[in-house]
């Protein structure tokens, strides 16, 4: 069995722990989890974050895209990571217009937190949604601002791709994290932005900054659980890595992953838009 990475003691993870990271250069990591069984193997491996994504859209239930998800899928999935969480931060993503007005996005978060036992919501969008994030951070909600590709906006967007390309949209994102940050966001997650957007945000911001396809600078690197198993249903993105391929178990590979990020090895140039 490949040896658990060092971050692997005892003590709770919260919110300090990650910015103290931060602050002393550490890389943490985050992997998305639906369910109490990788939960508990993702704990045995060192990660420090499991985003109950709402990519179980996709990879649990088999739907193209993430917006059919409801808010009652989202509080179950949380419910079956707590049952296998011991220390790490349960991060749950804020369903498809479960989060459209502030008073709504307020009642609903509460709701994963109180039902579904998340530690932080996570919610798409930049400006728009600064008077909800300060809503729910001055009532005492943690809250991730996510930024960059914005999957609940596929239709919107005409598409995955890559954002922040010209240096319009590029300023536009940074001003976004700013005006997050400035609302109360107690993390930022980009993804798919060139690395050097990343980058200049990243320095930017105080908070600590989780990347997908963002490039190696980010604070921490987050995958989709299936991602880097290599079980994506049709084609693997660029960005993600198939760590299962060169290790004996699940387990190991979770951990290959860790140590890969905490070295600063994931992502390489390959993963990574320039
Ligand atoms: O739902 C999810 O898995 C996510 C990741 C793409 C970061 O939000």
């Amino acid at each position: 069995m490949t040896k658990t990475p060092t971050s692997n003691s005892t003590s709770v993870i919260t919110l300090a722990t990650l910015r103290d990271m931060k602050q002393r250069g550490e890389k943490f990591t985050c992997l998305t989890a639906y369910d109490a069984s990788f939960a508990s193997i993702m704990e045995d491996a060192g990660i420090e974050v499991l985003l109950v994504g709402d990519s179980l859209g996709n990879v649990i239930q088999g739907h193209d895209t993430t917006l059919p998800v409801t808010l009652a899928d989202m509080i179950y999935h949380t419910q079956c990571v707590n049952r296998g969480r011991r220390r790490a931060l349960i991060m749950a993503d804020m369903p498809f217009m479960s989060d459209a007005m502030p008073a709504q996005a307020f009642d609903n978060a509460a709701r994963l937190i109180k039902e579904g036992g998340a530690h932080i919501v996570k919610l798409e969008g930049g400006e728009v949604m600064a008077e909800t994030i300060r809503l729910l951070s001055e009532r005492g909600i943690p809250v991730c601002g996510h930024l960059g590709l914005l999957p609940q906006s596929v239709h919107k967007i005409g598409g995955y791709r890559i954002q922040g390309r010209d240096d319009q949209s590029a300023e536009k994102i940074l001003a976004d994290a700013r005006t997050l940050e400035e609302a109360g966001a107690d993390l930022l997650l980009l993804e798919c932005v060139p690395a050097s957007l990343a980058e200049k945000i990243v320095n930017t911001v105080t908070v600590p900054v989780i990347g997908i396809g963002a490039g190696a600078s980010c604070d921490a690197q987050v995958l989709v659980l299936y991602d880097m198993l290599g079980i994506t249903p049709g084609k693997r993105p660029k960005f993600t890595k198939d760590f299962l391929k060169d290790s004996a178990s699940v387990h190991d590979a979770i951990v290959a992953y860790v140590n890969a990020v905490k070295r600063g090895d994931f992502p390489a140039p390959e993963h990574t838009f320039s």
